[in-house]
């Protein structure tokens, strides 16, 4: 396993590229089940998770192959409706492929996903939502079992707003019989990418960018080329660099109107934040003000954000509460930055980040994704070194993180080993 080592202590200054995003990756790639034959995606992001989805697909039968950033998928041989507990126990999103393979091939048999390292994340949603469409749905032995002659039209009414249960139910409808509304739908950046990629598909779909999404099925479906949106994560992930390193960065590749919210934050935070057609250029104050933040589902502040906010928060100048109302226990990045000299108390899902004026560094373990990026955020402020250990949490969703933060002046270096 690798850890990354920071020397903290440089501002980062220059210009960085955004990848493609990750959660739009993982919603194209499964929706190319619902067509025989072969997709291109560009901007395809070189990660962990998209390596683990490939792998799921290549299982069922697709043929993958990423090069230069293009994704080429043929779907043209998938001969297997099944997505065992291997795959999916690294990987929640798998549960994706739920969808299309009932409504191409009337059968999935998919693990039920474990917890995360934060918690219990249920299902429930993307199961009704298939029944609702009239699958026969049993859940034993660990896996959702699924299957229908032929998926039919339904009204379906979320009750709490689900990115994946949305992209399932999407992609399991456009080739139902009939009409089907989905009410209270997730209007998440990447669930407008897969409506508009299954559009392009020959899919019926109104209301797309909307949380009311109607859709008429059709009989077939053709594959298509699409490039991958931005992925926003990544972006805002680096104007936190910026503003906790005191510097003035400029990304590239980017869709500024897919984080407005933290955009505004970020202003409010003391920095200058300017925006171009695709570029956005953050210079940070010194010190950063203490900020309230509160999560919430698109176009609120993003859950995925708050780790690393709260690693902002932690050298801003006074005090500032983040509250996650989406996953109520993500805060297992907030006792690793307490090791770097944070000064965080838990109050339920909310940490009360008391700013301190230096952080040091120590040895902090990565728990998941964007608890491991709050960590290398806090390392490149931390006076002293600082390893992160078990990045390969991190490789799952930002692509070479270590050589685009070198790229802008960061010390920071990838270790490889076992002992950690
Ligand atoms: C997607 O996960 C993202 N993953 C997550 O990003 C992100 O944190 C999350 O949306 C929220 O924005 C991908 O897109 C691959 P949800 P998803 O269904 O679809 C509850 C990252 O860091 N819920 O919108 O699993 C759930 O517990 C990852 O890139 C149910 O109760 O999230 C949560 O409280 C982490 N029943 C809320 O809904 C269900 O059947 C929102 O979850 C489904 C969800």
């Amino acid at each position: 396993m690798d850890k990354f080592v920071i020397r903290g202590g440089r501002r980062l200054q220059g210009t960085v590229v955004i990848s493609g995003a990750k959660n739009a990756t993982l919603a194209l790639m499964p929706a190319a089940l619902l067509a025989s034959g072969t997709f291109r995606l560009s901007n395809t992001p070189v990660l962990r998770d998209v390596a683990t989805m490939s792998s799921l697909l290549i299982s069922m039968g697709m043929q993958i192959e990423l090069k230069d950033h293009v994704l080429m998928l043929d779907t043209a041989q998938v001969n297997k409706q099944e997505a065992p507990y291997e795959f999916v126990k690294k990987m929640r999103a798998s549960i994706y492929v739920l969808g299309p393979l009932v409504a191409r091939f009337g059968r999935a048999r998919v693990s039920l996903p474990g917890g995360c390292a934060w918690g219990p994340r249920p299902v429930n949603l993307h199961i009704e939502g298939i029944r609702k469409l009239g699958a026969e749905v049993d859940v034993k032995r660990g896996y959702i079992v699924a299957k229908a002659s032929k998926l039919r039209g339904a009204r379906i009414h979320f009750d709490i707003s689900s990115v994946g249960a949305t992209g399932n139910v999407l992609m399991a409808a456009v080739l139902a019989k009939g009409t089907t509304l989905i009410e209270n739908a997730a209007i998440e950046p990447e669930i407008t990418a897969l409506a508009q990629f299954l559009q392009n598909m020959g899919a019926k779909i109104d209301g797309v960018g909307t949380n009311r999404i109607e859709i008429e099925g059709v009989g077939e479906l053709h594959p298509v080329d699409a490039e991958t949106i931005p992925d926003r994560i990544e972006a805002v992930t680096f104007l936190v660099a910026a503003a906790i390193t005191g510097g003035k960065v400029t990304l590239k590749c980017v869709r500024p109107e897919h984080f407005s919210a933290a955009a505004a934050k970020l202003r409010d935070a003391g920095c200058t934040v300017s925006v171009g057609e695709s570029t956005v250029t953050l210079e940070a104050p010194s010190p950063i003000k203490s900020v309230d933040v509160s999560t919430a589902i698109y176009p609120g502040f993003p859950t995925d954000l708050q780790a690393q906010w709260t690693a902002l928060m932690t050298i801003a100048d006074g005090t500032s509460v983040v509250t996650d109302t989406i996953y109520f226990d993500r805060f297992k990045h907030v006792p690793e930055l307490v090791r770097l000299g944070a000064d965080i108390e838990m109050k339920e899902n909310a940490a009360v980040v008391r700013g301190v004026r230096q952080l040091t560094g120590a040895k902090v373990m990565s728990t998941d994704l964007r608890a491991s990026a709050s960590l290398i955020l806090a390392g490149l402020v931390a006076e002293g070194p600082t390893e992160v250990l078990r990045v390969y949490h991190i490789d799952r969703g930002y692509e070479s993180i270590e050589k685009k933060l070198e790229g802008l002046g960061a010390d920071i270096e990838r270790v490889s080993g076992e002992e950690f």
